[in-house]
């Protein structure tokens, strides 16, 4: 680490409190606080605006350039030129797979996407109207009970199985949940299919009909997994670090990365915008919900738009837009009322003042869920697509905090409470 150093002087400290200061190969420097408890004082960073929690090799963001680099590649180049399986073997294991790496990652994959029948009784205990993300939250966890005791979570391959695992089988899990909800029978997932080909044929497949599916819609779907795979600490990969600190097994920690992602405020998002577009209506409404959107006494946000990192455009938004365009214009809804109500409610926002001032730009839930409607994805599934895609970003984060001396994660607090006093006699 470099020799660089701040210094903070506190009233009632005497002498000034030196911190080493660190340089990562990009980005920002970071001040190592750690010391600041043995002279009795805590950092104090609500929402971890300006707070590393560790640091990493994975994912590099620069928000006020739009910049997301998986590993150091470009994510416009990736969804151009890469795939999503090779993206998750980019994010966990550092490089681009050779030819033999691809091969025996898909291979991998590929023959452990199939779930332990038992998981299948799971579902006959949900409600058929059940929340897909509830569902998936609970038997993702699930998925502890099968494999929890044959998993030591210091052994790096044992580690990387269990990833292997979660990637291949959330697809399966996520099409289940589907089905559910529609009450025809899980379809088993095709050996012979690519992923989001084998994701698409699971969830709108019947045993009736052969397996077909659009290599269009798969193309799209790929796309948006890959789109989704990482992006640095947000709050759902910081809660699955967190919990990995503990050291939970893998399975449980994606469930908490799965239950953080749901939020409308992170993953949801994307549900959200299509039933914003929904309650918008007509885009003779538009105005009219740009300003409730800025009335600080409204709850409404425009969703789909601001970012906690971006400050200019989310590179993934303008990559989705360019599908939205491809996929509506070949599956022939180029008219689609909603992509063309989004494009309208696009240019009022980023032409606004209160949007411009405050940095707001569309974020990569404002056109995933037009694609997804686009490809017959019903929207109380679009955050179990986020979550599927995320895998990866998540898994490869567990296992980077594993590889390397870490410790339980515990963060301290401002009392604000009653100070101590007895019990009434
Ligand atoms: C994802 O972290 C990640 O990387 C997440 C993600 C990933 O890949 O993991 O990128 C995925 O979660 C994308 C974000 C999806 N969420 C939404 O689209 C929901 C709508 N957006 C907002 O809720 C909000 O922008 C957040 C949650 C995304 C960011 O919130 P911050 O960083 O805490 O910012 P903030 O709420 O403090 O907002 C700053 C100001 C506020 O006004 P002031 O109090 O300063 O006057 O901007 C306003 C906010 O009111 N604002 C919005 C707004 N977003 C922020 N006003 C209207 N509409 C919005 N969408």
């Amino acid at each position: 680490m470099s020799e660089k150093k701040a210094q903070l002087r506190i009233d009632g400290i005497d002498d000034p409190i030196d911190l080493p200061v660190y340089e990562g190969t990009t980005g920002p420097d970071v001040v190592d606080v750690s010391s600041l408890v043995g002279h009795g004082v805590f950092t104090y960073d609500p929402g971890f605006m300006s707070t590393a929690a560790c640091d990493s090799d994975i994912t590099f963001i620069d928000g006020g350039k739009g910049i997301l680099l998986y590993r150091g590649y470009p994510i416009e180049q990736l969804a151009v030129k890469s795939n999503f399986l090779e993206v998750c073997y980019l994010l966990l294991h550092g490089e681009l797979p050779s030819a033999t790496e691809t091969k025996s990652f898909e291979n991998s994959i590929r023959y452990h996407t199939m779930v332990d029948e038992h998981i299948h009784q799971f579902f006959r205990g949900f409600p058929r109207n059940a929340h897909p993300m509830a569902m998936l939250c609970a038997v993702v966890g699930g998925l502890s009970a099968f494999y929890h005791d044959t998993l030591d979570i210091d052994d790096s391959e044992q580690r990387i199985s269990a990833a292997h695992r979660i990637i291949a089988k959330l697809p399966t899990l996520a099409a289940m949940c589907y089905k559910h909800g529609v009450g025809q029978p899980f379809m088993y997932p095709q050996n012979d299919m690519g992923f989001a080909e084998n994701f698409l044929h699971m969830m709108f497949g019947t045993p009736c009909e052969p397996p077909k599916v659009s290599p269009i819609a798969a193309k799209a779907m790929d796309t948006i997994f890959l789109l989704h795979a990482d992006h640095e600490q947000n709050a759902s990969t910081s809660t699955v670090r967190l919990a990995g600190s503990t050291g939970s097994n893998p399975y449980a920690c994606i469930a908490s990365g799965i239950a953080a992602l749901w939020g409308p405020a992170h993953g949801g998002a994307n549900e959200s915008v299509l039933k914003m577009l929904g309650e918008i209506g007509d885009e003779s409404r538009i105005d009219e919900f740009i300003l409730r959107a800025k009335d600080k006494d409204d709850p409404f946000r425009l969703m789909g738009f601001g970012h906690r990192v971006y400050k200019n455009f989310d590179p993934r938004a303008k990559v989705m837009r360019e599908i939205c365009d491809e996929v509506l214009d070949e599956l022939g809804a180029e008219d689609d009322p909603l992509f063309r109500m989004a494009r309208k409610l696009e240019k009022i926002a980023l032409e606004d003042e209160y949007f411009i001032e405050k940095k707001l730009y569309p974020n990569v839930d404002f056109y995933s869920g037009i694609v997804l409607k686009a490809i017959g994805i019903p929207t109380s599934m679009f955050t179990v697509i986020f979550a599927t895609g995320r895998v990866p970003g998540w898994i490869s984060h567990w296992n980077e905090m594993l590889s390397h001396p870490y410790r339980i994660g515990r963060p301290r607090q401002l009392y604000k409470g009653h100070t101590q006093r007895d019990y009434p006699a």
